[in-house]
């Protein structure tokens, strides 16, 4: 069966390995659309001996055929926006405007939000946020005050609109005793990014529609994690978007004729990332946290700190409470499973299949998990994955694990990572191997 349309998003608390399963399945994709989140995401890939550190240009960049879409759902800092593509144009990658599309509906991340988001964090609720400003640039979005990618094509609408957004604020400031940023150097700094920027943007939301009723084949990438989805996610430690399937198809947008024309099977093949184990950066519970010398093992082994801020991640067995609300809030239909390589060499491999007390279909919601005791079960340990392409030249332990995670979410095992690179990637799913046309599975 082919598919011509697949929403990858993260199924725990990000940092699941997006990244370098777009870049993997990007090779023959018309397109690659980032739908959400801004440059709070930070996405390793290693390719061919380098390494690129990706936040807001999406992960079919390093692949030759993809073009790309920064859609009408994701924050944009201008300024790291501008840096990020000349970086990429520096290590040789194709980022003209030809092949790279922003939508003018994206919102726009100015300094005063990067304020903003650390006043908030130091004086009201700490979040443990990434410190980008997304949060409250979203908020200005749904607050109808927001200044848009578009909005920055007209200097002086924009200066009028960035005039009633800092009135909007200075009270905040006012209260702390705070300065905002002066507004008259963020007019001069849009003044020297903008026509940087000017060529990138498109005013045309039916961008996607035209290429899916062609038959374009899509890549929706999402950024952070479901669990940090703004509704459904640990409230209030989450981000502040939508981070599940759904949001693909207004954050694209998505053409909804694309989405009828379904022959035989899902025509928008969902697939949620997962480690083979947990991590968690910023404050909020996490119930299969280890903090023991295994825990400490896992951080060490998988050098979890975050590509955006630098923070150690938190680490812990796999959740499949949390994955298998994960699966049917996204409709999962497969998992990608990345680092199992990072799990070699444990005694035993805990799986946290069930919270002390609670009933299996409770709603996971921030006290819920605070409170949840993790059961665990073991599985026997195992050795030697590391770069493995193959299932049958995995450990036969490490395949029952596998296999136990698939059943559990009532997902199938569509692709497992054995390292950071192309090559030590398995595809297991027919769907994903006609999408990539990469078939390994059978040599
Ligand atoms: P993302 O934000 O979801 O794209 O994930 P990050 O890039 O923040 O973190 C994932 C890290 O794991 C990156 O450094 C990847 O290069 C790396 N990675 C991805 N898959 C594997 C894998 O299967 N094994 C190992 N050892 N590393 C991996
Ligand atoms: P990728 O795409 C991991 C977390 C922050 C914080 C919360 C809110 O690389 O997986 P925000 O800055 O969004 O307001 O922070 O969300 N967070 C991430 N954690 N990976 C990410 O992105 C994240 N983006 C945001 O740590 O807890
Ligand atoms: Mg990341």
């Amino acid at each position: 069966m082919t598919i011509n349309n697949i929403i990858t998003v993260g199924a725990q608390w990000g940092d699941e390995g997006k990244g370098k399963i777009v870049d993997f399945l990007s090779a023959e994709a018309d397109w690659v659309v980032r739908f959400q989140g801004g440059a709070n995401a930070g996405h390793t890939l290693c390719v061919d001996d380098k390494v690129y550190k990706l936040s807001l240009v999406p992960s079919g960049v390093i692949a030759k055929k993809p073009k790309l879409l920064v859609g009408s759902g994701v924050v944009i800092d201008p300024e790291s926006m501008v840096d990020e593509i000349t970086r990429l144009i520096e290590a040789g990658l194709s980022v003209s405007p030809e092949r790279l599309r922003v939508s003018a509906v994206a919102g726009v991340i100015l300094p005063i939000h990067k304020m903003l988001d650390e006043i908030r964090e130091t004086k009201g609720r700490k979040i443990g946020t990434t410190g980008r400003g997304i949060g409250p640039a979203y908020e200005d979005r749904v607050g109808r005050r927001g200044i848009r990618m578009g909005d920055l094509l007209d200097p002086a609408g924009f200066e009028a609109s960035l005039e009633a957004l800092y009135q909007h604020h200075l009270p905040v400031f006012a209260y702390f005793g705070l300065t905002p940023p002066p507004m008259e150097d963020t007019i001069a700094s849009m003044q020297q990014i903008v026509p940087r920027l000017a060529p990138y943007i498109e005013p045309s939301p039916y961008l996607m529609f035209h290429a899916q009723l062609n038959n374009a084949r899509v890549l929706y990438e999402g950024a952070q994690g479901a669990m940090l989805d703004v509704d459904y996610g640990t409230y209030p430690y989450v981000t502040s978007s939508s981070t599940l399937p759904a949001q693909a198809l207004m954050g694209g947008p998505a053409s909804w004729s694309a989405l009828d024309r379904h022959e035989k099977g899902p025509h928008f093949y969902r697939l949620g990332v997962t480690k083979a184990y947990s991590t968690r950066v910023g404050e909020g519970p996490m119930p299969s946290q280890l903090d023991d010398a295994i825990g400490e093992s896992i951080a060490t082994k998988g050098a979890e700190f975050g590509t955006v801020t630098g923070r150690a991640r938190r680490c812990g067995w796999i959740d499949l409470v949390a994955l298998r609300y994960v699966a049917r809030l996204g409709g999962l239909h497969g998992l990608a499973v990345t680092r199992l390589d990072i799990l070699d060499g444990f005694e035993q491999v805990g799986v946290c299949v069930g919270y002390e007390g609670v009933p299996r279909d409770c709603v996971l919601d921030a006290q819920v998990m605070s409170q949840a005791k993790p059961i665990f079960r073991y599985f026997e340990g195992w050795d030697g994955t590391a770069n493995v392409r193959h299932w049958h030249l995995l450990p036969k332990p490490a395949r029952k694990f596998l296999e136990f995670l698939a059943v559990e979410t009532s997902t199938e095992l569509a692709l497992v990572s054995t390292g950071p690179t192309r090559e030590s990637t398995m595809v297991l799913s027919d769907v994903m191997g006609a999408f990539c046309r990469t078939t390994n599975k059978y040599e």
